[in-house]
């Protein structure tokens, strides 16, 4: 083998994966469907493969970044038998049962097998402050970590291949709804348009200091929702409606969509109907919590 890692698929990610193990020093292996898309990767210093099989052979752990779980059975599904002993990082965008399927076909090929989710965009690839999700065979993600930790702080989640795409689906629901709550409060600052009393660049700079009390509220609240207790000392249920009135009325008056701050206030007089007006914010989770579809699970 005369190379340290191997990436198929050079789209933009791949790309600039491809371009970050290089960077990091690593003799690099790539291979790409469509021709023509290594030359930059080659001016740099990567080995371009003739073939998806040579690239594969030609180092221990191969990175693959394709459009879909189905272009990776097309690349791979011929070349199960090479891939005994090696380790497989699927960095390609999936459904969890997708990864489960690919970890059980890797596992029948005697290949290691970490399923894992990109968790920026190509321009981010390399820098440590961007992290990347990884789950799999821990042994697989400890011998390899050192070389992931070329293109992102690699973060470990567990065995179960589908991990890593579910917390992608739970932690985009959070990047969403921050930043939709964001631009809500940048629209009643009125720095939505030229003359904006407060621009959204100096509401910004006290709103990223305020993410750290944000921060420390959901550390608290995440032990009562695992133990299903809300207590609240200061801050209870009833207080917030009173201030999320606040909310609503100042979004009429800027003439903002009124839809999310209704949606919180919906939940919270629900909680406090139930009773629950003297516990935290965390009580809420009971209301955003439905009984599942029939036969639908995350997982
Ligand atoms: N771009 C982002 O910001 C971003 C962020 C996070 C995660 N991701 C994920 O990263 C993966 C790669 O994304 P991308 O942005 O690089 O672009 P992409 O358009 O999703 O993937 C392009 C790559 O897939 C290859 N491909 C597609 N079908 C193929 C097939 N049947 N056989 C062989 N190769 C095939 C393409 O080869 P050809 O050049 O031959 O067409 C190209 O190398 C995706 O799963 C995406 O969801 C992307």
């Amino acid at each position: 083998m005369d190379a340290d890692v191997t990436v198929l698929g050079l789209g933009p990610m791949g790309s600039a994966l491809a371009g970050a193990f290089v960077d990091a020093g690593y003799r690099t292996s790539v291979w790409n469907r469509t021709p023509g898309k290594a030359d930059a990767l080659v001016r740099k210093g990567a080995i371009e493969a003739a073939s998806a099989g040579e690239a594969l052979r030609a180092s221990p752990l191969a990175v693959v970044s394709l459009s879909a779980y189905e272009a990776v059975q097309e690349v791979l599904g011929p070349l199960a038998g090479e891939l005994a002993g090696r380790t497989l990082v699927n960095l390609t965008s999936g459904p969890p049962p997708h990864a489960r399927e690919m970890d059980a076909w890797a596992g029948r090929a005697g290949a290691a097998y970490l399923d894992g989710v990109v968790m920026t965009t190509p321009s981010g690839i390399g820098d440590r402050r961007f992290l990347q999700l990884y789950a799999g065979l821990p042994e697989a993600f400890e011998g390899h970590r050192e070389t992931l930790a070329a293109v992102g702080d690699p973060v470990y989640l567990g065995a179960d291949t589908a991990l890593s795409s579910v917390y992608d689906t739970m932690l985009l629901c959070q990047m969403w709804s921050t930043l939709t709550g964001w631009l809500h409060s940048v629209v009643l600052a009125g720095a939505d348009g030229p003359g904006g009393s407060v621009t959204a660049t100096r509401y910004t700079e006290v709103a990223n200091r305020w993410m750290d009390t944000v921060c420390f509220f959901m550390s608290t609240y995440a032990s009562q929702v695992d133990a299903g207790r809300y207590p609240s000392n200061e801050f209870p249920l009833d207080l917030h409606r009173a201030t999320m009135d606040i909310l609503v009325h100042a979004s009429e008056l800027r003439g903002a969509d009124t839809g999310m701050p209704k949606l919180f206030r919906a939940l919270t007089e629900q909680a406090i109907a139930a009773g629950h007006g003297g516990d935290s914010y965390a009580r809420l989770v009971e209301f955003v919590r439905r009984k599942p579809a029939p036969g639908a699970e995350l997982h």
